[in-house]
Formats: C-alpha cells, sequence, structure tokens
C-alpha cells in the first residue's frame, strides 16, 4: 500500500509517499520562511499563494524520488484541520483533485494528530494510550490519545501557542524568524535566572491550561522597563539578549513541563509523546527528559526533523485508511476555532 500524504496548514508546503509499512518512500518540504522573515511571522494571504505556486511542483519532486507513478498510489491524505484557511484550501483542493482525475479515495490528516503520531512513527513503538502534546507555532494542547483515531481534548493554551510567544520574543530581541531556534541559541550564554518572568496556572494543579500572553507582555516590559505604549528597543548588549532569552526560555519550558506532567498523573498513564516545532528546542527536550526519568514513564520526542512541519507525520493517514476511514469529496476545511 502506498499513500501520497499533501501537508498545507501553515506555511510550509509538503507532500510525503508512505508505505503500509510505515516506509517514508519521499519526502519534500518547500518552506517559505524567506517569504514571512520580513514580517517576523507568518502572513495568511503570502503563505496561501505561494502553496498555489509550489503545491504541484513539491508533488511532481515526491512522486518522482518516491520512483512510482500516480496511479500506483492508494490513496491520497491531506491535513484539512487546523491551520490558516487559505493555506489549508490548497491543499485540499490538490488532494480532492488528485483524487478525482485518478479516481482514488481521500484520507483527512487532523494536523495536531499528526504531529504527535510522529513520535510513534519514529520510534516504532507502540506509543498509544498516553498523553500527546503538540507545541507548535499555533497551538499547545495536551491530548489524551486512546488510538490514533481517538484523541481526547485535556487542556492547553487559553490565548497565545508556545511557538507564537518565541516568535514575539525574538522580534522583540531583534533577532530572526523564525524565533524559536533563534531565541534557543541565544539562550545558551544567558542567565535562566536574570529575569523572573510569570509561569500563568503553573501552581494550579486543578487546571491543565497554558497561558504565554501574559510572559510576553512581561518580557515588552523587561526590554522596554515599563509599560510604554509604543514599543521601542532600547539598545540592548549581547548579555542583557542573551539573559532576557534564556529566563523567558526557562518560564516556557517549565510551564510546558509542569502541564504534561499533571497530565500524565491526572490520567495516570505510563507514555507521554511530544511534537510539533517547539519540540524541536534543546532545553524543553532535556527538561522533558529528566522529568519523565523521575516520574518512571517513557518519553518520545519526535526527531528534530519531523517536529517542524513536514507531510511524512501524515502516515497517521495509513492507521486511518486501514481503519476505513475514508472521507467524502465535499470534506471541508477546519481552520481551527474548535478544541480539537
Ligand atoms: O509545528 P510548526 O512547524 O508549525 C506550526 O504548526 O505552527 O512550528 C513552528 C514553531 C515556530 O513558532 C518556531 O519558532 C517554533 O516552532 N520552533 C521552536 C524551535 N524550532 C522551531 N521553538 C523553540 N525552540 C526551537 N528550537
Ligand atoms: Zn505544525
Amino acid at each position: 500500500m502506498k499513500i501520497l500524504t499533501l501537508e498545507t496548514t501553515c506555511d510550509e508546503t509538503a507532500a510525503a509517499v508512505i508505505t503500509g509499512e510505515f516506509e517514508v518512500l519521499a519526502s519534500v518540504v518547500a518552506s517559505q520562511d524567506d517569504l514571512h522573515q520580513r514580517f517576523h511571522g507568518v502572513v495568511p494571504e503570502i503563505a496561501a499563494r505561494a502553496h498555489v505556486e509550489r503545491i504541484l511542483p513539491v508533488i511532481d519532486e515526491t512522486i518522482r524520488q518516491a520512483g512510482i507513478s500516480l496511479g500506483e498510489l492508494d490513496a491520497i491524505a491531506v491535513a484539512n484541520t487546523p491551520g490558516l484557511a487559505g493555506s489549508l484550501l490548497v491543499g485540499l483542493v490538490a488532494a480532492k483533485t488528485l483524487c478525482v482525475a485518478l479516481n482514488k479515495p481521500l484520507v483527512a490528516v487532523n494536523h495536531l494528530h499528526a504531529h504527535i503520531y510522529a513520535c510513534k512513527l519514529a520510534s516504532g513503538e507502540e506509543v498509544f494510550p498516553c498523553i500527546g502534546m503538540i507545541v507548535s507555532g499555533g497551538h499547545s494542547n495536551l491530548y489524551r490519545c486512546n488510538a490514533p483515531s481517538s484523541f481526547e481534548y485535556l487542556g492547553g493554551t487559553i490565548d497565545d501557542a508556545a511557538g507564537e510567544a518565541f516568535d514575539k520574543v525574538a522580534s522583540m530581541l531583534g533577532l530572526p524568524y523564525p524565533g524559536g531556534p533563534a531565541v534557543s541559541r541565544a539562550a545558551l550564554r544567558g542567565n535562566r535566572k536574570a529575569y523572573h518572568f510569570p509561569r500563568s496556572f503553573l501552581n494550579d494543579d486543578s487546571k491543565l491550561a497554558l497561558s504565554f500572553s501574559g510572559l510576553k507582555t512581561a518580557v515588552r516590559y523587561a526590554i522596554t522597563g515599563g509599560a510604554a505604549s509604543e514599543f521601542v528597543r532600547p539598545d540592548l548588549s549581547e548579555q542583557q539578549i542573551a539573559d532576557l532569552a534564556a529566563s523567558f526560555e526557562e518560564a516556557v519550558v517549565d510551564c510546558l513541563v509542569g502541564k504534561a506532567m499533571l497530565a500524565v498523573r491526572q490520567c495516570n498513564l505510563k507514555t507521554l509523546c511530544i511534537g510539533g516545532g517547539v519540540a524541536a528546542n534543546t532545553r524543553l527536550r532535556s527538561r522533558l527528559a529528566e522529568a519523565a526519568r523521575d516520574a518512571n514513564i517513557t518519553l518520545h520526542i519526535a526527531p528534530i526533523e519531523l517536529c517542524t512541519d513536514n507531510a511524512v507525520m501524515g502516515a497517521i493517514a495509513v492507521e486511518r485508511f486501514r481503519a476505513g476511514l475514508i472521507e467524502d469529496l465535499d470534506l471541508d476545511l477546519i481552520p481551527g476555532l474548535v478544541r480539537q
């Protein structure tokens, strides 16, 4: 069995071919970082237009690398939720068109579930049932994952996602986009205790909630020295930037580790899976490893190359296809205003 998976939820145009044995025959990711860099964040209209230009060359290249013909595919899978509406639409239309032209079934992929599924794919081990945490530019959610097609939302951020906070803080510190890797690099030379930033909900064991907007504001005030209405970055020394980055990163990591472990305790599960762009963060990975060791649970973090958006994690579609979860061609996109 061979499935073509498409991923266009945000600002990466990606495709992959995965076999029924979960072998990756090809994987292509066309990043748009260069287009969004000067805006310090993804501009939805620019992202959608870039997907339109790139989706066909990306599919062609993926099929070429896989060494197969389109006719040999058994199904077409596409991430239809959540994401930017204009971006999702491009992948969805491409997938449906291929289904009609080739007379193949359509499989839907939830992008967040796929990020967590990357852990199972990479480890080759059974991970279900587990607590799954997705930490990305758009989401910071916790799930009880019962099976590949059964994810129960437990809680998450009530405002900004962790990755969004990394991107905004990078912008305030004058660091490049995407902010996560840049802040993380700067943090290596900084003192994590130089600034005491808020850790929302961390001491409240009754809530599986996260919040990063107050933290963003606290970093802003620490930079400007007060609540000025307009943000003007003062001259910051390398050490100040490093200290701010390190103190901010530690606050985010404290919250993510704290709530992931709380979910594990509340659900009494022994496995924790973490995926999404922010899961590439070195400090987060080592703190999670430490916490998992102390709690005697099994930890799976997606390998770095599968943390940021890609179509390989769309391998969750193989499980859905096998379970008979085929979609009608009127499948719609769901940008993501619902908890899922
Ligand atoms: O999963 P992803 O590629 O896209 C979404 O679905 O949002 O995640 C992108 C996010 C960006 O906010 C980026 O700054 C963040 O992941 N990120 C990181 C790191 N690498 C990427 N955040 C912290 N540390 C990193 N090393
Ligand atoms: Zn993502």
